[in-house]
């Protein structure tokens, strides 16, 4: 006899992520012949370079098809240890390769943290405007996430202050992006040390997800939990390599983290996926250790990044008192929708300009809007003349 599907209580509450979901939207009306610029993708539209693909392909010629350590490659592990420790400058014991994790995606990594650090009726709080998955992964765990709304003088950043607003006896820690997906605004190195100062007075663990750390316009890279921060013991410190070298499909990111949560994580990731993709963390190996081949891609990435923010943010000022977040990092453009209302404004765009862009009630904010310029050049500028053009119609 079959029964209907009633989904466990791990899962009643999850939701789809609404940044896939725009873009699954976006997809279905290209496939009936519309002409849709999809912003609304959280991915670098860039090949991943080539000494980095070539890398790969040696790598599953050298035989890197088998398992590999649950939690990495040695040699992997070791060059982000071995970054970790240069940030430290020597302000405590040199970082080890113990202390990494390896996973698939920093998205698994930012999992293995929260599920391992958090519980049933503990309090997590969540900056917001806040990357989608937070709130979800904060659910997973069974822990409340506490919206901390950031500070709209500050590019919403929160502060010190604003997180004690929001902080009670149950607060188990906090989860910090910088550069900030949606909002693009970068934590300078004294906003990033208070917050830090505070989470280790209070006891909190700080998970500091710094994917974009390397996607920055007015700094060669947004400063890291691990250069300001005094000492280490409550910080996890998230990265990988998907938006930085163009790699989101190799799915490699990793959490740096006291050793006894390092393991614990390990230990989950042992049951869940094991390491992640062989091949992948050569790649991933390439990325860090070719130093002057990686850099210089960047270099030229995040060169085109910022000529696309700047071309899309000069068109913008034609809307006069536009609410908008000046972004320092990350690809995108963060603004108040006309009339206040984030989703009706999406849909608005979507089907009347046939531009995807992802409503800011997925991070938290429902009356903003996300507009990512990890597209062509030519699409963010026509675009942003569109949205210009429509603004109070
Ligand atoms: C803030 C933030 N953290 C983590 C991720 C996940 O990245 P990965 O592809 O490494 O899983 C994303 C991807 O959109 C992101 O925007």
């Amino acid at each position: 006899m079959s029964r209907p599907f009633v989904p466990s209580p791990n899962v009643a509450s999850i939701k789809e992520s609404a940044t896939i979901a725009v873009s699954q939207r976006a997809k279905a009306l290209r496939a009936v012949g519309r002409a849709i610029i999809d912003l609304g993708a959280g991915e670098p539209d860039f090949d991943t370079p080539a000494f980095i693909r070539d890398a790969t392909k040696q790598a599953l010629d050298d035989g890197a098809t088998r398992y590999t350590a649950v939690d990495g490659i040695l040699p992997l592990r070791e060059a982000i240890a071995a970054d970790a420790t240069r940030r430290r400058a020597g302000r405590d014991a040199p970082v080890t390769a113990g202390e990494v994790v390896v996973s698939t995606g920093s998205k698994q990594a930012l999992h293995n943290a929260t599920f391992s650090l958090f519980g049933p009726g503990d309090e997590v709080l969540l900056p917001v405007p806040s990357w989608v998955s937070y709130f979800e992964m904060v659910g997973l765990a069974r822990a409340n996430a506490i919206e901390v709304p950031g500070d709209p003088a500050r590019g919403l950043k929160v502060t010190p202050a604003l997180l004690e607003r929001y902080a009670t006896p149950r607060t188990r820690g906090l989860m910090l992006n910088s550069p900030s997906n949606p909002t693009g605004a970068v934590y300078d190195a004294d906003e990033l040390r208070a917050i830090v100062d505070l989470a280790a007075a209070r006891g909190w663990w700080l998970v500091s997800d710094e994917i974009y750390a390397r996607i920055t316009y007015s700094m060669a890279e947004a400063p890291s939990v691990f250069d300001v921060a005094s000492h280490r013991e409550n910080v996890v410190c998230i990265n990988g390599v998907a938006k930085a070298y163009a790699m989101t499909g190799f799915r490699i990111g990793w959490a740096v983290a006291p050793r006894a949560v390092a393991q614990t994580m390990t230990a989950l990731q042992s049951h869940t996926t094991s390491n992640a993709a062989t091949e992948s963390q050569y790649a991933a190996l390439a990325a860090l250790t070719r130093t002057t081949e990686a850099d210089a891609a960047v270099r030229d990435m995040v060169g085109e990044f910022k000529a696309r923010r700047d071309a899309a943010l000069g068109i913008l000022t034609a809307i006069p008192g536009l609410d908008l977040v000046k972004p320092d990092g990350a690809f995108y453009l963060y603004f108040r929708a006309p009339g206040g209302d984030g989703t009706a404004y999406a849909t608005r765009l979507l089907e009347d300009e046939g531009i995807a862009v992802v409503p800011g009630a997925a991070f938290g904010t429902p009356d903003w809007v996300r507009v990512s310029y990890a597209a062509a050049r030519a699409d963010v500028e026509d675009a942003m003349h569109r949205i210009v053009r429509s603004w109070s119609a």
